[in-house]
């Protein structure tokens, strides 16, 4: 094969030729009904990104005082390279997501559809919601917690973990939520760097039917956190639990002595929200840092635009609150819509593999965002878990967190969605506060594996590593080239690292930290991190495309690619499979490196291919790898590679944070 033949095959995975356009009953209702009306908002907000915002944030966010200015700043050339949004206003983010929708007359609606792991639910209003938020704001009062005091929050999925973010917005508090499956000494490093006051928790987690020992693991991490100065602890569990008296307090206790009358403090608009710890390419976490009306607005447009919301709808998204999608679009951005949200407490195999598809059933759920690590997991476990259940409530789909292959997607597509819904990949980062581009689903044809195009007033640019703009189909930096409402505003004390690791390598704009290329019809494809593109003889080739093809051999059930330093091809490409039903034999390995050269070509052949149980990941359900190039580079001792190897079980030796 020529080296042109062998370039141009490589494009063929991800150049991916199938086109779902909206169906005709979706877009009829939808926000945006076709790609001209798109294109016309999308034209206008890019010729003034401040006007397009401003009107937006004086129609939809409540104010305590108006905004003055809509955006401050100062091109980045000079200091301090941060924006600061709608500048002398003051509003609330509880209050947007609460308050608001009671004072408009819809207390009644419902905010929140708990469902335990062990099968008990709750429901709440949003009257009730703010009955709770008020009463909890006032038990974070009484331990002496003031604006801008920092709150860790380290708790299981229930309804007052929800409860207590907005809480600590209401008063002004800055929450850093914490995982709950990170280490004590995890939680540690964030109190200290964040100088948390105080500590949430809970006694237990239920996970897979164990009860898990919060309270003992922020006991340990406490132990080392100086700052903190209370922990209050919701009963979750009923285990016996170590305690410290005058600092520990059950949620219960604070609950019956608080008042519920606590007004929403009214808060500048670039007040700190919340701290969300995230991992950078280096060891240290990074402490990214959102404000509150530029986040808020943000989360709540993009909540409305790419999910298309409908009062009627049931949203289920599925991430946990320590994550950013949990911030956004189960909380901030969904209830400032005021909608109807599920939240589920376990794990999505437990008691049997089929819980997320019973409780669509349950809820008759009709928009659904989940990632594609939890839809491979759900094509290995078999399609008779899905059969089980009635999922016709369901009208949209959501992916989010990383790229997914076309094989997922369209799995996705035929087995839960019917044929029926349209899917939203959406493109973001913790960073970038909300989702950046995705289909507007009643307007933007997919196509499987591209995030397609960007939102209303997001300005994607992707270029070289001399800054300059790339053509149509050319990989390079993805950057952002204005500032956005949602966007960070630095990193928690440190600022010489935010520019380092946003600012510095391409002057002006924001650089993300992905590849990517842009199509001739302006759709995205996301090429993974910056350092997960491998090049092999010279040639940009992207792990998610081998690993795209691989899935797409009946044998495989996930995969993961990366590169090894090689001789003479500079990189070589080795390649971690785990396997459906099918024995791990060399004529297997010898059919799959086959298939991925007929698939991609010549040059995205795997020089090795290990066969493993189940692939390291970390906690967020990324898989670890830098850990899998050390292994491939012989960096790590992994035994007898022949052999099946369970590589998660190395992934514990390691720091979760990659
Ligand atoms: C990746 C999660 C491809 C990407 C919201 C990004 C994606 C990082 C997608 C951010 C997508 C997220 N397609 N890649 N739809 N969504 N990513 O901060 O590499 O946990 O930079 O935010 O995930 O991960 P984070």
């Amino acid at each position: 094969m020529s080296s042109a033949e062998t370039s141009r095959s490589i494009d063929t995975v991800m150049r991916e030729e199938r086109l779902f356009p909206p169906p005709e009953a979706f877009s009829h209702r939808a926000h945006f009904k076709s790609l001209d009306e798109y294109e016309v908002v999308w034209e206008a907000a890019a010729a003034d990104p401040p006007a397009f915002w401003e009107k937006l944030a004086r129609e939809e966010l409540h104010w305590f005082e108006p905004f003055t200015e809509t955006l401050r700043w100062n091109e980045p050339q000079s200091q301090p390279f941060v924006a600061e949004w709608f500048v002398g206003g003051k509003t609330n983010a509880c209050y947007n997501c609460v308050d608001k929708h009671v004072a408009e007359g819809r207390g009644d609606k419902v905010a929140i559809l708990w469902e335990g792991e062990p099968g008990d639910s709750l429901s709440l209003t949003y009257a009730e919601l703010q009955t709770e938020v008020s009463k909890f704001a006032n038990a974070l009062k009484s331990l002496g917690v003031v604006p801008g005091d920092r709150v860790s929050i380290y708790m299981p999925m229930t309804p007052e973990l929800a409860i207590a973010m907005l809480a600590c917005a209401r008063i002004g508090a800055v929450h850093s939520v914490i995982f709950a499956g990170f280490s004590a000494e995890a939680i540690a490093d964030r109190n200290n760097d964040a100088g948390t006051k105080v500590m949430l928790t809970a006694d237990g987690a239920w996970r897979r039917g164990k009860a898990l020992a919060l309270k003992e693991t922020v006991d340990e991490a406490l132990a080392k956190s100086a700052t903190v100065e209370h922990c209050v602890v919701l009963k979750r569990t009923g285990q016996e639990v170590p305690w410290t008296e005058g600092r520990d307090h059950w949620w219960h206790d604070l609950m019956q002595e608080a008042s519920a009358d606590c007004p929403a403090t009214p808060m500048d608009s670039e007040a700190p929200l919340f701290i969300l710890y995230t991992s950078g390419s280096t060891g240290k976490p990074k402490g990214i840092k959102h404000t509150t009306a530029g986040y808020n607005l943000y989360a709540k447009k993009t909540y409305e635009w790419v999910f298309d919301y409908q009062e009627d709808d049931v949203y289920w998204c599925t991430a946990d609150c320590g994550w950013i999608t949990g911030h956004s679009y189960l909380v901030y951005g969904p209830m400032a819509a005021g909608a109807t949200c599920v939240m589920y407490e376990g794990a999505p195999n437990h008691p049997a593999e089929d819980r997320f598809w019973e409780i669509i059933e349950k809820y008759k759920v009709s928009v659904f965002y989940t990632a594609p690590t939890a839809i491979r997991a759900f094509i290995k476990w078999g399609d008779e878990h899905v059969d089980k259940h009635d999922l016709s409530s369901l009208r949209l789909l959501g992916s989010v967190g990383e790229g997914i292959n076309p094989e997922a997607w369209m799995w996705y597509h035929t087995k839960i969605g019917g044929e029926r819904c349209p899917i939203v990949d959406t493109w973001w980062q913790t960073e970038t506060g909300g989702i950046m581009m995705s289909p507007l689903p009643g307007a933007i044809a997919a196509k499987p594996g591209s995030c397609t195009k960007p939102l209303p007033g997001v300005i994607p640019k992707i270029v070289d590593e001399q800054g300059a703009e790339v053509g149509a189909d050319q990989g390079g930096m993805l950057t952002v080239a204005h500032p956005w409402p949602g966007m960070l505003r630095g990193l928690w004390g440190d600022d010489d690292r935010y520019k380092e690791v946003y600012w510095s390598k391409v002057p002006g704009k924001y650089l993300a930290g992905d590849n990517a290329r842009c199509d001739s019809d302006g759709y995205y494809w996301i090429m993974g991190r910056i350092d997960d593109v491998l090049n092999v003889s010279g040639h940009r080739l992207s792990t998610i495309e081998i690993e795209s093809a691989l899935v797409s051999h009946p044998a495989v059930a996930e995969a993961a690619a990366v590169g090894r330093p090689h001789e003479l091809k500079g990189e070589a490409v080795a390649v971690f499979v785990t396997l459906k039903d099918a024995e791990p034999t060399d004529e297997l390995r010898k059919e799959l490196k086959l298939h991925v050269r007929k698939e991609i070509g010549a040059l995205a052949q795997p020089d090795d291919i290990r066969f493993t149980n189940s692939l390291p990941k970390t906690r967020s359900g990324k898989i670890m790898r830098r850990l899998l190039r050390d292994i491939a580079a012989g960096k790590e001792l992994v035994g007898d590679t022949s052999t099946v190897e369970d590589y998660a079980a190395l992934a514990k030796l390691r720091d979760d944070e990659e």
